[in-house]
């Protein structure tokens, strides 16, 4: 195997920690091998997800169904719980270092799979679902009590975001009635995440109070989307629009996006996820109540694919080897997965759900589920060989907290 690049002195070990199977005797290796095992729950989760998609689309999808079928029906909670609530959890299990870390992602991967059962009800994947994001959550309890950080406090909103979202979906209510919890959960995580590094630029004393601020806010005004539509989702729309100014504020992408090769293609995708978090706001603040018809599509996926897969996009180099301890080569051919998702996306909002064009939704969308599946293919074939790695030279904090 090649060297391994920076992103991987972020691991456990270069956190001055054993690593979760070394502090227990077992063969580094066999954890290796748990994680890649937990993040295939993750990428199923995805690639069925992307199937649910499609049919969601009216499109021809490989595993059919109605608009009503289960798989269909399943295609929220398999994204953001199965796919990206696995990953995350698994990243977090990672810098726990403890066994029973692992519960949250095994829990998430196997609770969003197992709604796609064609037997049986469907209370026991939404109690699995609920007890992985309840596991997840208690996650940030021993992370917390070892670094006392406004970052790990705003991930941990996230946390608390997600067990509400399954709880509610547990008790049975529909999901775009949950969609504010779900996104919070995102948002939450990822911004806990952006304040390590944006520390480089932050001058005076205001900034992270005012993250944390913003991010309690969300967690507090989900109640408020559920009960007073009219008031709440105007409110959620201004703590977005908060957080998006905050994140182009404060993080070190704004700087970055000038340098090149890895450290200027993540700052693309981060500049262009918190664009599109400026969107999802204002679609918040413009449509009175709850974001229904092209509203709804267009609140979604501005938050999950703008915003959180852009994420994805941007942080997969530097997360997945620190899970995997298998290097991530930057690829120029990454430009062209995240340049077709922000396109297509523009289509699909832009023109199909702002003039109401079914064949540019239905395009861009298409489009959308391409550009997923190309940088997942790209990711999964650089992960396998690896070539000649290229140094990832994103300025990087380690991720676990200090023991
Ligand atoms: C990759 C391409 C994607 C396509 C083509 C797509 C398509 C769709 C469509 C057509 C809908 C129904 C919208 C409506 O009812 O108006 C939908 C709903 C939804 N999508 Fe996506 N989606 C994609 C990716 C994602 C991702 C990555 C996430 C989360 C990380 C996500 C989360 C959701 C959620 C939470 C819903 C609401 C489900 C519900 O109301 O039951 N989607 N998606």
């Amino acid at each position: 195997m090649s060297p391994a690049p920076r992103p991987q002195a972020a691991g456990p070990r270069a956190a001055g920690g054993r690593g979760l199977t070394a502090a227990r005797g077992a063969r580094p290796e066999t954890a290796v091998w748990h994680r890649a095992l937990l993040l295939a729950l993750g990428g199923a989760s995805l690639v069925a997800g992307l199937d649910a998609a499609l049919v969601l689309l009216g499109l021809p999808a490989p595993a059919g169904g109605g608009a009503a079928s289960p798989l269909a029906a399943s295609h929220g909670t398999l994204m953001v719980l199965g796919f990206v609530g696995t990953l995350i959890a698994l990243e977090r299990a990672v810098a726990l270092r403890r066994a029973w870390g692992y519960a949250a992602p095994a829990l998430l991967g196997g609770g969003a799979l197992a709604q796609l059962a064609p037997w049986g009800p469907a209370w026991p994947a939404r109690l699995a679902l609920l007890a992985g994001a309840v596991a997840f959550a208690l996650v940030y309890v021993p992370l917390w009590r070892r670094q006392r950080d406004p970052a790990v406090l705003v991930q941990a909103l996230g946390a608390v975001a997600a067990a509400g979202a399954a709880g509610l979906l547990a008790a049975g209510v529909a999901v775009p009635a949950v969609v504010p919890w779900l996104a919070t959960f995102l948002i939450a995580t990822i911004a806990g995440e952006r304040l390590e590094l944006a520390r480089l630029r932050i001058r005076g004393r205001w900034a992270e109070p005012l993250l944390v601020a913003g991010n309690g806010a969300l967690v507090a005004l989900c109640p408020a989307t559920l009960l007073w539509p009219a008031a709440g989702y105007p409110l959620f729309g201004l703590a977005l629009l908060v957080l998006a100014a905050w994140l182009v504020r404060y993080d070190v992408a704004r700087a970055t996006i000038r340098s090149t090769g890895l450290p200027r293609y993540v700052a693309a995708c981060l500049l262009a996820g918190y664009a599109w978090l400026a969107v999802a706001a204002g679609v918040c603040l413009l449509v009175p109540g709850a974001p229904s018809g092209a509203a709804y599509d267009a609140f979604l996926h501005a938050v999950f694919l703008g915003f959180v897969m852009s994420m994805v996009m941007a942080h997969a180099p530097v997360i997945l080897p620190a899970v995997l301890r298998r290097p991530l080569p930057y690829r120029p051919a990454m430009w062209a997965a995240a340049v077709l998702l922000h396109a297509t996306l523009l289509l699909r909002l832009g023109v199909g759900d702002a003039r109401g064009d079914a064949a540019a939704w239905q395009w861009g969308g298409a489009g959308n589920v391409l550009a997923v599946l190309a940088f997942v293919l790209l990711a999964a074939y650089s992960v396998a060989r690896p070539g000649e790695p290229r140094a990832a030279t994103e300025p990087r904090t380690v991720r676990e907290p200090r023991p």
